[in-house]
């Protein structure tokens, strides 16, 4: 977007980098934001440990206590900048059809000279840093590099975590070979003698941007999770999922697992549910004492990366390094291997802090420690939360961590190969209609159901938490095209493999009168994976609905869990036609919206739905 000039002696790039265009787009970048200093990473631990003592030095971290939380840190966020923005992300393609209904769209040219003049010396006063990433193992066929320039410490450290940073990746695309652009700014220049502030930002202005037909992402002035990791939903998803339609693949935001039954039989199951839904939960699953023999291990806990193979399978990679999740509600009960992962090398930000120098969040323990320091670094007591509703963390806190410190990693979550997928699982929050677990009919009623999935709205975005709304696999604030052209990508894919994978729709959330959950969840929810995973080799029995296929009480496995009766189990079975005649005429508003370009297959199954609830 600007004439690439030099920038001084700091632009010499190292001499393993032999791309003149990236190198000429890095000086051009530089050349635009007016950095002090441009600093070329290599994902080292000698750049990685002095860049985090920086920012301790200058109080954008907290050093936990060495001994409870080993090489650890905390950040805590500007209030303002604690989840992506949706209504700050646009898919700028030449044609706004191109972009569809569900996403923003500004016209490209107009986009780029907003953003030249937001980029126009941002980065003054600030290093930037040019980070050469792969998502996915480095060299694999499913795997893809990009370079990501940002003026945020903590974003490099952060990728450092969640991606693999490495000067291989300049050796990978060698002088000509492709990589994904990301630039990202704070959008907060340090000018004169301003001191820095412990997190930068811009409030004003603030711009998520994606350009389909250049495949390049321009992020500016949040410095929080995927509005500034550039290499997880901007490129892992929006941009992926726009080149796995050109090349015939799928970029998914889908947790990937492994379930090995007492026999020692093994199968892998990705699953997407939406953001703050239990994706990371359902990845590290502890089977109950029950399910002895059972194992399930973990591939990925956001994204998948799925490509057909020659055995006429679809192969999945987590294209993820680490794991950037929810903390709220991660505890020994709910999620013991996510905390084992925790015991050291991890960046939080936004849970609270205790006086001893650890963290604790909302359901970590049933009782709070009697004095915290929230996530605004104001006192926190119980009391207080009383009465103020105060939370000592942040809904949407996160930690940072290195995925291969999780007890339950899988020992083929690297292998460049990836893995085959058995079956595919859709999940919404939905405390009613939906049910436990059903099975699609064939592909095509299975595509249908993932496309028309609800899900109440959650912390991890901002916005309105709690109303239901269709979110398409899981991938409503991810897709980077079409959702009518995303549609008809997954029924292609169907098309384009022998073994094509069963699909499932999954409701963890229903509740009672009360507003309880009904379903215990967790580690019980392998009651439902075996149920699948036997189904999906023959084995288990199903009673047919209008939906699907669902079990019948005595289709599961209920060893250990005897106080879920009959009577529980209908409550979060049953499929009730007045709800689900509801149900259609939500399915409606997003199929309405997509009328022009929606498949004939998705319109089929709809008329089938209809006829079949009278
Ligand atoms: P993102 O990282 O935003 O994509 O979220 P995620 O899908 O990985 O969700 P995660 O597993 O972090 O869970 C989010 C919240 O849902 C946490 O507070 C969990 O405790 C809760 N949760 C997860 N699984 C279950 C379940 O089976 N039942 C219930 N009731 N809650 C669950
Ligand atoms: C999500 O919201 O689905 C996340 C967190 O995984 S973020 O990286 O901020 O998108
Ligand atoms: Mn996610």
């Amino acid at each position: 977007m600007n004439q690439p000039v030099h920038f001084g002696k700091a632009l010499e790039a190292p001499a393993c980098v032999k791309h003149q265009g990236a190198i000429e787009w890095v000086a051009s970048v530089a050349a635009l934001t007016k950095p002090d200093r441009v600093v070329w990473c290599d994902g080292s631990t000698a750049e990685y440990d002095p860049l985090c003592a920086e920012m301790v030095e200058a109080g954008m971290l907290q050093k936990l206590n060495p001994v409870l939380r080993p090489n650890s840190y905390l950040a805590l966020s500007d209030p303002t900048d604690v989840a992506r923005m949706e209504d700050r992300t646009f898919i700028c393609s030449k044609y706004k059809e191109d972009t569809g209904p569900t996403n923003n769209w500004v016209d490209p040219a107009e986009m780029r000279g907003t953003l030249n003049g937001l980029f126009d010396g941002a980065m003054r006063g600030r290093t930037m840093y040019v980070i050469p990433f792969s998502m996915g193992p480095i060299g694999s066929p499913i795997a893809h590099v990009g370079i990501e320039l940002t003026d945020s410490p903590y974003v490099v450290v952060s990728m450092h975590v969640m991606t693999r940073v490495s000067p291989r990746v300049w050796d990978l695309i060698g002088e000509k070979g492709a990589y994904v652009p990301a630039v990202h700014s704070v959008g907060a220049p340090l000018v004169g003698a301003a001191q820095d502030v412990r997190w930068p930002c811009n409030k004003e202005h603030k711009y998520i941007v994606h350009f389909p037909e250049t495949k390049e992402i321009w992020s500016f002035g949040s410095g929080y999770g995927g509005n500034a990791l550039l290499g997880k939903k901007c490129f892992s998803l929006r941009i992926a999922s726009i080149m796995g339609k050109e090349q015939g693949w799928l970029a998914e935001h889908m947790l990937i697992l492994g379930v090995t039954s007492p026999s020692g039989e093994k199968s892998y199951v990705a699953a997407a549910f939406p953001s703050a839904c239990g994706k990371t939960n359902f990845a590290m699953l502890v089977p109950p004492p029950s399910f002895n023999g059972w194992k399930v291990t973990t591939i990925g806990e956001d994204i998948a990366w799925i490509k057909p193979n020659a055995d006429g399978r679809l192969y999945a990679i987590n294209p993820e390094n680490g794991f950037f999740g929810v903390a709220p509600g991660t505890s020994l009960k709910t999620n013991p291997n996510c905390m084992a992962t925790l015991k050291a090398n991890v960046i939080f930000t936004n849970v609270a802090l205790t006086p001893e120098g650890d963290v604790w969040w909302e359901g970590m323990s049933e009782t709070p420690p009697p004095r915290l320091t929230d996530w605004q670094g104001q006192e926190w007591t119980a009391e207080i939360a009383k009465a103020t509703g105060r939370k000592a963390a942040h809904p949407n806190s996160r930690f940072t961590v290195p995925a291969a410190q999780c007890p339950s990693i899988d020992p083929e979550w690297d292998n460049p190969k990836g893995v085959p997928i058995s079956a595919f699982l859709f999940g919404g929050r939905r405390s009613d209609t939906v049910p436990l677990v059903v099975e699609a009919f064939n592909w095509d009623a299975g595509v249908y159901m993932a496309a028309t999935m609800g899900s109440e709205t959650t912390a991890a975005a901002t916005g309105k938490v709690g109303v239901v709304r269709r979110d398409p696999m899981a991938m409503i604030p991810f897709t980077g095209y079409n959702m009518a052209d995303y549609f008809d990508h997954w029924l292609r894919m169907g098309k384009r493999v022998e073994k094509r994978p069963h699909i499932y729709c999954v409701n963890w959330f229903r509740t009672d009168d009360n507003g309880k959950f009904v379903w215990p969840g967790f580690g019980e929810n392998m009651r439902v994976l075996n149920w699948v995973v036997e189904r999906t080799q023959g084995k288990a029995h199903a009673k047919e609905t209008p939906v699907g296929w669902v079990p019948e009480f005595d289709d599961l496995n209920w060893a250990g869990l005897e106080s879920f009766d009959r009577e529980k189990f209908a409550r979060v079975i049953s499929i009730d036609p007045k709800q689900w005649r509801h149900e259609l005429s939500l399915h409606d508003e997003l199929l309405g919206m997509l009328q022009n370009r929606l498949p004939a297959e998705i319109r089929l199954r709809r008329e089938q739905l209809g006829l079949a609830f009278g």
